[in-house]
């Protein structure tokens, strides 16, 4: 016969292996892609996040994040998630206008009056508003992250939209940036980031734009020696999540992971703002020169963007014109 203390300790070995089990079955592990390397802000903000909504539910929800693009761009990582292989995707707002219109705002040049707009237009209800409008397509916004100001790099200065004239410049999958370069006198030519370095080296494009720390970790200032900080565009990356996933989540959980984002979002202000400043220095070092146009002439040659769009997408021009009045 077994001593009652013995029972006792059967009993809460058996709770403690059945708590376990539980635990461990109701588990979710959320499978995130994205395209850039591990030491680059974005990846250290959305690691946090992980951390942290784990955290915040006891172990039931994890994410596990896929640097690199091993999971494919960020277009077929956006196919993946719609087909159900993929819980989340980090992407940015020039890559999104293909799968939720809304995006496109963000992609116009010269939208931003300055840093603490751009904040606050992501912030605020309009940020929130385009997070919302891709539930269509499958898929939400959970979260923008800063991706600085984007600027043309190639093996001369450019100091004014004449100097791209003849030049094929790479501009991501993105109707907005192929307008944007077509209106400063450039050649487009849509390409994954992950083609650009060897494309640059070849030959195949002969400038880029990008933001500083993209520029450096992709290593593309070893193949391009200027960059010009005409800052056309603030483009944002953006985290998204399958609608799928989202909603099999328990309300719990779905509050956990927003707040988790909104975090990692106040955490990479800070982490980008550093690695613009590491990562400058690091294409200054590699023999890169950093030139700082007057941008008078690139703000005045994609007016007709603006125009073009008041004659012809209503529904846009009014998310913009909600932007430009956000304080
Ligand atoms: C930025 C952005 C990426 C994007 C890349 C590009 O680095 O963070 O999401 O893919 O630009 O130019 O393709």
């Amino acid at each position: 016969m077994m001593t009652r203390k013995r029972v006792l300790t059967a009993m809460i070995g058996a709770a403690l292996t059945f708590g376990a089990t539980a635990s461990t079955y109701a588990a979710t592990t959320l499978k995130l892609s994205h395209n850039h390397p591990r030491d680059h802000a974005v990846h250290k903000a959305m690691s946090h996040m992980a951390k942290e909504v784990r955290k915040l539910t006891d172990g039931d929800v994890r994410i596990r994040i896929y640097p690199d693009a091993q999971l494919g761009t960020q277009r077929e990582s956006m196919e993946l998630m719609q087909n159900g292989a993929l819980d989340m995707v980090k992407s940015n707002a020039a890559e999104l206008e293909a799968f939720a219109p809304a995006y496109a705002a963000f992609n116009l040049p010269y939208l931003f009056r300055d840093k603490s707009h751009y904040y606050n237009v992501q912030e605020g209800s309009v940020g929130e508003e385009i997070l919302a409008s891709s539930r269509e397509s499958g898929f939400i916004g959970l979260t923008y992250y800063d991706a600085g100001a984007r600027s043309f790099y190639t093996s001369k200065p450019i100091k004014t939209p004449a100097d791209l004239k003849g030049l094929k410049v790479r501009v991501q999958p993105s109707p907005s940036a192929i307008n944007m370069v077509k209106a400063l006198g450039g050649s487009p030519t849509p390409l994954a980031y992950g083609e650009l370095y060897t494309a640059l080296q070849q030959g195949v494009v002969d400038a880029a734009e990008n933001n500083i720390p993209s520029f450096s970790l992709s290593r593309h200032s070893e193949v391009a020696k200027y960059y010009s900080m005409d800052e056309h565009t603030m483009v944002p990356d953006v985290l998204v999540i399958s609608t799928k996933t989202y909603d099999g989540l328990s309300d719990e959980n779905r509050k956990a992971l927003k707040q988790a984002a909104m975090e990692s979002m106040e955490l990479m202000k800070q982490l980008w703002a550093e690695s613009e400043a590491k990562e400058r220095q690091k294409a200054e070092k590699l023999g890169v020169t950093f030139v700082s146009p007057d941008k008078t002439a690139f703000v005045e040659s994609v007016q007709p963007m603006y125009a073009d769009l008041e004659a012809s997408n209503p529904a846009l021009n009014d998310l913009v014109k909600r932007i430009k009045e956000v304080q």
